[in-house]
Parts: C-alpha cells; sequence; structure tokens
C-alpha cells in the first residue's frame, strides 16, 4: 500500500481518521473528530496531507487486527518524512495496550473507547513530553455521546444508548474492550434527539451491544426499559424513523415486538444475531437460548409485524463444529428465511473462553462452509427482495448515489438500500415503485415527492417533561 502524492507535504493543525469495525466506533470517530476540531485541528481525507493520524480501531477477528497492522507501518513511513503524531484509539488499543508500542514503536497516543473524553490531553502531554502516552478506562464514566460531535452528513444519524456489553459470549473479546453494560439516562438520549431533530435530522439508530439490555443494569434508577425508551423517543416531534442495533435473543421482550408492531416511528427491521444452528454449539457460544426459542421468537415477531425485516448474525467454524452441527445452522437458515446476514469464520480472540477450546475446525474447511452459507444467505435474501418488486414503498432519500448521476439512495423502512431518478433532496420522504431486486438492494421509480420536511418544532416533548419532572422529583 502506497499513498500517491506524499512528497506534496502535510498541513500543520490537521488530522486524519480512519475507522475500523462496527457502528459503536463509527460513531465514536464522530466524536474523536469533535474532539479533534475542538482543538482546532482541520480534518484531511488522506492520511499524507495530515499532521496527526488517528486510527480507531476494531478487535473482533484477527484479520483486523492484521489490517491495522498494515495501515499503521504505512503510517511509520509517512512520519519519516516529517513530525507527525500517530494515535490509536479503540478496542485494539484497550486490548493490545503497551504491546502495541512494542510492536509500533512509532505509535504516539494509545486510547481505549472509554478513554475516549482524555484525547485532547494525550495528545498535549504527548507533544510537551516527547514520550508516549496512553488512557484506558476499564469502565464507562463518560459516554461518547456526551462530547463534541462532528458535523453528521444526511438525514439519520446514531444514538448511544449504552455502552458496553456484560454478556461474555464464550467468542467474543467486546465486554473485555468495552466493559461491563451501562445505559445512559433516558433524559439525555431524548434531548439529543431533539436536538438533531432540531437540526434537520429524520432518522434515529439507537446503538449498544445488546439494546434489549437497556435499563436492567444494577444501580440504574431511571426505572426506564427498552421499550419504554421507544416509545419515549416516538414522541419527540418531527422524528420520521427509529431503529436499532443490536438485539440479543435472550433479551427480546413481548412488550418489545409490542412497541415495534404499534403504529409508530420504530421500523420494521430487526437485527437478531443468531451465531449458530446447532444447539450444542450456542451453548458452547455462551449464548442463553436454543434453536427452538430463537424460532419460537421470530414466529412471535413476524405474527405481530408480518413485514419485518429480518437480519442476523452467524459464525462458522466454531470449535468442535461438527458437519452435522453446521448443517444445523444451513437449515436454520432456510427455515427463517432472513433478508440477509454478516458471515464469519470463528477466530479465536486472546482471553476469551472459546480460544481455549479444543478441535479447532481446519481453515479450508472452515472456508468451504463459509461459502455454502453464503451462497445459501445471498440466495434467500434474493428471494425475499424479488417478493417486494412491484410494490410501492416509503423511501427516505440519503444521499446522491455515488455511481448514477441524476439518482439518489435511499432506504426502505425495511433498511434496503433502494436507488432511482428523483430531485428529492436527502431527508425527503417519497413514495418508490421496486422495479428489480438484487440480495442487497433495489431498483426504484418515484412516485410521487412528498419534498423536504419543514423544521421540526421540538424542546421539550411531552416525554422530555416527564423525565425532567421524574429526575427532579428524585433529585
Ligand atoms: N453485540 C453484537 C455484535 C457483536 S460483534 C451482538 O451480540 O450481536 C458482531 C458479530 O461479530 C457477532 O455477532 C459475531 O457474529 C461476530 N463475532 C464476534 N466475535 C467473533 C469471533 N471471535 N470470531 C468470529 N466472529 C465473531
Ligand atoms: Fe459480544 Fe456477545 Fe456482547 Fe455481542 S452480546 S458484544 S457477541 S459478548
Ligand atoms: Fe466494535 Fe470491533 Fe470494538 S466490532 S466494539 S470496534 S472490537
Amino acid at each position: 500500500m502506497s499513498y500517491p502524492g506524499k512528497e506534496r507535504g502535510m498541513d500543520p493543525n490537521t488530522y486524519y481518521l480512519r475507522t475500523f469495525g462496527c457502528q459503536m466506533n463509527d460513531h465514536d470517530s464522530e466524536h474523536i473528530a469533535g474532539l479533534l476540531e475542538g482543538m482546532g485541528l482541520r480534518r484531511r481525507a488522506r492520511p499524507d496531507e495530515a499532521e496527526v493520524l488517528v486510527f480507531n480501531t476494531c478487535s473482533i477477528r484477527e484479520k483486523a487486527d492484521r489490517r491495522l497492522a498494515a495501515h499503521l507501518r504505512e503510517a511509520g513511513h509517512l512520519k519519516e518524512d516529517g513530525p507527525r503524531l500517530i494515535v490509536v484509539a479503540g478496542c485494539l488499543a484497550q486490548s493490545r495496550k503497551e504491546g502495541l508500542v512494542e510492536d509500533f514503536p512509532f505509535v504516539d497516543v494509545l486510547v481505549g473507547p472509554q478513554s475516549l473524553h482524555e484525547l485532547p490531553r494525550l495528545i498535549s502531554e504527548r507533544r510537551a513530553t516527547g514520550r508516549w502516552t496512553g488512557a484506558f478506562h476499564d469502565e464507562t464514566t463518560h459516554f461518547s455521546a456526551e462530547l463534541p460531535r462532528a458535523d453528521i452528513a444526511g438525514p439519520t444519524a446514531w444514538v448511544q444508548i449504552m455502552a458496553g456489553c456484560s454478556n461474555y459470549c464464550t467468542y467474543c473479546i467486546v465486554p473485555y474492550v468495552r466493559g461491563p453494560e451501562a445505559s445512559r439516562p433516558p433524559l439525555e438520549i431524548v434531548r439529543e434527539i431533539e436536538g438533531l431533530v432540531t437540526a434537520g435530522l429524520r432518522e434515529v439508530t439507537l446503538l449498544g451491544q445488546n439494546v434489549n439490555a437497556y435499563g436492567l443494569e444494577p444501580g440504574f434508577s431511571y426505572g426506564v426499559t427498552f421499550p419504554d425508551l421507544l416509545e419515549l423517543i416516538c414522541e419527540v416531534e418531527g422524528i420520521q424513523r427509529v431503529r436499532f442495533l443490536t438485539s440479543h435473543p435472550k433479551d427480546f421482550s413481548d412488550r418489545l415486538i409490542e412497541v415495534i408492531a404499534a403504529p409508530n416511528q420504530v421500523c420494521e427491521q430487526v437485527h437478531l444475531p443468531v451465531q449458530s444452528g446447532s444447539d450444542r454449539v450456542l451453548a458452547a457460544m455462551g449464548r442463553h437460548y436454543d434453536r427452538r426459542t430463537y424460532l419460537d421468537l421470530v414466529a412471535r415477531l413476524r405474527a405481530a409485524v408480518p413485514e419485518v425485516s429480518l437480519t442476523t448474525d452467524i459464525i462458522v467454524g466454531f470449535p468442535g463444529e461438527t458437519e452435522a452441527e453446521f448443517e444445523d445452522t444451513l437449515s436454520l437458515v432456510e427455515e427463517i428465511r432472513f433478508d440477509g446476514a454478516f458471515t464469519f469464520i470463528f477466530s479465536p480472540r486472546p482471553g476469551t473462553a472459546a480460544a481455549r477450546l479444543p478441535d479447532r475446525v481446519p481453515r479450508d474447511v472452515a472456508e468451504q462452509r463459509l461459502q455454502r452459507l453464503v451462497d445459501l444467505v445471498q440466495r434467500v435474501a434474493r428471494e425475499r427482495n424479488q417478493a417486494w418488486v412491484g410494490r410501492t414503498v416509503e423511501v427516505l432519500v440519503e444521499r446522491p448515489s455515488r455511481q448514477s448521476p441524476g439518482e439518489v439512495m435511499g432506504r426502505t423502512r425495511g433498511y434496503k438500500p433502494v436507488n432511482f431518478v428523483s430531485k428529492a433532496p436527502p431527508g425527503a420522504l417519497v413514495q418508490v415503485e421496486l422495479l428489480d431486486a438484487t440480495s442487497t438492494s433495489f431498483k426504484g421509480r418515484e412516485i410521487a415527492g412528498a419534498g423536504a420536511l419543514g423544521p421540526a418544532v421540538s424542546c421539550p416533548t411531552p416525554a422530555g417533561r416527564r423525565l425532567e419532572a421524574a429526575a427532579q422529583g428524585r433529585g
């Protein structure tokens, strides 16, 4: 990998930010950018142009570590050309700590995901002392959402409702790098969304590793559960769509199904990672549900919300997974007929329970299983999308198309991308006839443009007032 134009030189007081990993990391990066801009740094699109190079990292699978190593080595070469600062933020910084500086001695600042608020101090300290610095809190004391945020492009925004994870699925590193589950106070969430809507945003996606556990951790005193929170958010005037990620099947309640089914702004879309179709493997993964419970949950969800768009995550090649157990996963996918799935080969993460399990599945076997699974997932997803062709649906325009001038990209309530010719601006809700489908997207034809919506009237909402009164009562 090389960056053309290196000779053009870099601008002082600029930064480059590259993000890896999940939506939570994307969201954290908006706040990293906000903090750096608060320090007077301006963003640059290329690493060779910037003084401060920030990599917000992921540690979920080994491949993520390897990709980062290549980027860091390149950044190290850039540093030979002039004074630059290299910052490694996020989950890999937290999991490797000073080990990263041993491997990459040119790294200047390390900052874990629970310590992002310390970034300006760490950068100043590094500049003053010339020695590498780092911060790694184990628990959430500051939610990223409380930090300054860089401008959001488009009509949709992430909203963090929780940090951390306390589930300790045996394969997963997240609880070790993101700390225990912590829920944000509901009033802060509602206030943030009111602000976003006032600024013109139309859709929010609530973020947490297991949003269904919102408000359930010991010590959370607001008496608001996840379905309550969704109802409060729907009261924010002007909010058009509400989504959430990720749902853990073991905590998905019937009350949540009712809230999704109700005629409100909560979209008919659920990402419900199943991980495996085999009871033995699910137990070994520490998922706390079995195949039957998952099937029953999906049946209840589909009975209440027939058009729900259902996606999942699946791991193949978990230690000891037999051919028959893998076929249980295939048959589950056939039976449920997901709208899409993220599929992964098991990757042993240092420190997790599954990394110590015997009977690793050979790489070539796991790769063949992955391919069989991907083929099946794609066929089913294409068939499910094709069943929508001919229907007219509501689409929220997100942005101009990257490939075809004159076209825009928007999404259905089921979060499926639709490309169509339109003059409607981002944020407009339009009716679109679906003309053609692949396994992941649609081509459509605009029926009638609703145009951009007027500015939202907000602050304070009835929900906000109720929560404020409750907070005062407690105080
Ligand atoms: N909190 C979310 C997402 C966690 S990470 C959830 O529980 O669903 C996203 C996905 O990465 C997981 O759902 C899982 O399918 C996959 N994953 C996590 N750890 C992994 C590992 N060690 N090897 C392979 N895939 C993994
Ligand atoms: Fe990882 Fe499980 Fe937590 Fe998801 S719920 S982040 S898979 S430990
Ligand atoms: Fe996300 Fe990767 Fe961390 S998936 S929580 S950025 S380990």
